[in-house]
């Protein structure tokens, strides 16, 4: 027996799942979500297979952004239930081995939160420094997150004839982190939910909350904003020995190395890997791998205890910022053409089975490549049956619809005639998506989904191993190895939608060494001269186990 075991990084191999009790699943029937309808569908999700649940804000709030506003970070929205409702879930998900976590607000409060009521009041209130105030906004202008809405990031507040700062909407102010009370305030958040029995947070909008800019306080200064991202990460690990915070941080590499804590990993233990994910959808434009074998290549060392979490989309628009101007446009042309599918001029709010022309060959390809690429996947709740957006719900809301349970009304989400999101219509409506009738199909998205899950969490080297692109002579496939002491796996991606013969090498394998298919039962296949020779389909995937002589490995 080791002593030091891995899966004290319990996060370098999740299958992480991201859901809004709001939008979820509907228990009492007044048409909105809440935690006792997440509780009973705690099964569905340990079917699927996931490890951790990532709650999205659940606090109370005045929700002019879904929640992202919030007005007590010690509370839950009355109208998703209570803290015994809350417990009893966690007790829930513990029982099926699922870790829960929870989205971390604190760049951010709503103007409705009570510091802010008090802090613009007078410019001598206790809670004044909570926020960033000025006199005049800074000559040099930002640009807010969210410019169809927002011109500037300083809003004039007459009750004291100053400016205050809010990188996000005019009525989310930002927090002053250079301030020691506001610091406090955030580890006392922490710690309050990780006692509740929470793994970790993800963390929204972290280079803001870092204060890279500068702005908040540039005279008080923080040593360096970064110092604060490890005041936190030594925080949670004195408060607990298994939590974790992965960062919403669309950063260039650079930063992101730093965004970890270098080589020693002190700060984020995971990062969602937005490069390759906006590569992804370039490649997926271009029938072509090489963007996205590119942003993978581009990815710095990080230490043991670092991970990237991979994703195809979020509750958010599918961002393309990091594309240039010339590939966002081949995206936004290929995937999202109509002005009303676009926003903020560098994004898509659609789902991916629409945007692929609900293709279910494509659809599966991409969702097969995510789970194989290294690192932590991350799916959005309805990716694993197909579901699409609402378009006309308005800007980012359309993809954050009721959840498809079952092809009756409202996709069986709630009984009440009026639910708080309208469900998604035409031809990804309930009747034709859903759950009930996916989990009884083994042809289903659904069941595919389950079977990535499960050899995903069956493949350690996946989360561990080392990353490789094979050479093989055609340019549509993507076939890469993961090699490590946990074992060795290739998985192959066709790009286009024409079949295609792959000769791909196989590292260090003899005439004694098995190809084993890991989503094709029974599949073994001949390594001829340290290779092995194999007819894709147009749109194919594989995933293959190397076992060699004295593998004790299944395959
Ligand atoms: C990032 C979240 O993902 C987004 O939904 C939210 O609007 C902003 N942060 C502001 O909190
Ligand atoms: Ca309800």
């Amino acid at each position: 027996m080791r002593i030091t075991d891995t899966s004290d990084l319990w996060w370098k191999t999740a299958v992480i799942y991201c859901l809004d009790v709001e939008t979820f699943m509907d228990w009492n029937n007044d048409g909105i979500g809440d935690f006792e309808g997440l509780a009973h569908r705690m099964d569905y999700l340990h079917e699927l297979g996931i490890t951790c649940l990532w709650l999205m804000p659940f606090y109370p709030s005045p929700n002019k952004d879904d929640g992202y506003d919030i007005s007590d970070f010690f509370g839950i929205d009355e109208r998703l239930g209570d803290f015994g409702d809350f417990v009893e879930m966690i007790r829930m998900a513990k029982d099926r081995g699922i870790r829960v976590i929870i989205d971390l607000v604190v760049n951010h409060t709503s103007d409705r939160h009570p510091w802010f009521i008090e802090a613009r009041k007078d410019k001598t209130n206790p809670y004044r420094d909570y926020y960033v105030w000025r006199d005049h906004p800074p000559r040099k202008k930002e640009q807010p997150v969210f410019p169809d809405q927002e011109t500037g990031v300083w809003m004039h507040d007459p009750q004291t004839d100053q400016y205050y700062l809010h990188h996000f909407y005019r009525f989310q102010p930002d927090l002053n982190v250079t301030n020691p009370k506001v610091r406090d305030e955030i580890a006392k958040i922490m710690g309050f939910w990780l006692q509740l029995g929470v793994s970790g947070f993800r963390v929204d909008a972290v280079p803001f909350l870092m204060d890279e800019s500068g702005v908040q306080a540039p005279e008080a200064g923080l040593k360096h904003p970064l110092d604060f991202l490890k005041s936190l990460k030594a925080f949670l690990g004195r408060r607990s020995g298994e939590a974790m915070m992965i960062g919403e941080a669309n950063l260039p590499r650079g930063a992101q190395v730093d965004y970890f804590g270098g080589e020693d990993g002190d700060g984020l233990s995971m990062q969602f890997d937005f490069i390759t994910m906006q590569s992804l959808y370039l490649s997926l434009a271009r029938n072509d791998p090489a963007p996205v074998v590119k942003a993978l290549e581009s990815r710095p060392a990080i230490a043991i205890e670092s991970q990237w979490a991979n994703f195809v989309r979020n509750h958010d628009e599918l961002t393309l910022d990091k594309l240039t101007d010339e590939e966002r446009q081949e995206v936004f042309a290929a995937f999202g053409p109509e002005p009303r599918m676009q926003v903020y001029d560098r994004g898509i709010i659609r789902r991916l089975p629409p945007m692929l022309d609900g293709d279910p060959r494509r659809v599966k390809m991409v969702y097969s490549l995510m789970f194989s690429l290294p690192g932590t996947p991350v799916l959005f709740y309805g990716e694993e049956l197909g579901m699409g957006e609402n378009l006309s719900a308005g800007s980012r809301l359309a993809v954050r619809t009721p959840m498809q349970w079952t092809d009756g009304p409202h996709g069986g989400f709630t009984q009440f005639e009026r639910p708080v999101r309208k469900v998604v219509t035409g031809g990804y409506s309930p009747e034709h998506v859903n759950a009930s009738s996916q989990r009884h199909d083994a042809e289903s998205l659904l069941a595919f989904m389950r079977t990535l899950v499960a050899r995903y969490r069956a493949s350690a080297e996946m989360g561990w191993g080392e990353f490789t692109v094979l050479k093989q002579d055609q340019p549509s496939v993507l076939a890469h190895s993961l090699v490590g002491a946990e074992g060795h796996m290739i998985a192959l991606h066709n790009f286009s939608g024409e079949p295609a013969t792959v000769t791909f090498p196989v590292e260090d394998a003899g005439p004694d060494h098995q190809v084993v298919d890991l989503l094709v039962d029974g599949v073994v296949l001949r390594v001829e001269d340290g290779t092995v020779t194999l007819p894709m389909d147009g749109y194919g995937y594989r995933w293959f186990r190397v076992i060699g002589p004295d593998d004790k490995r299944l395959g």
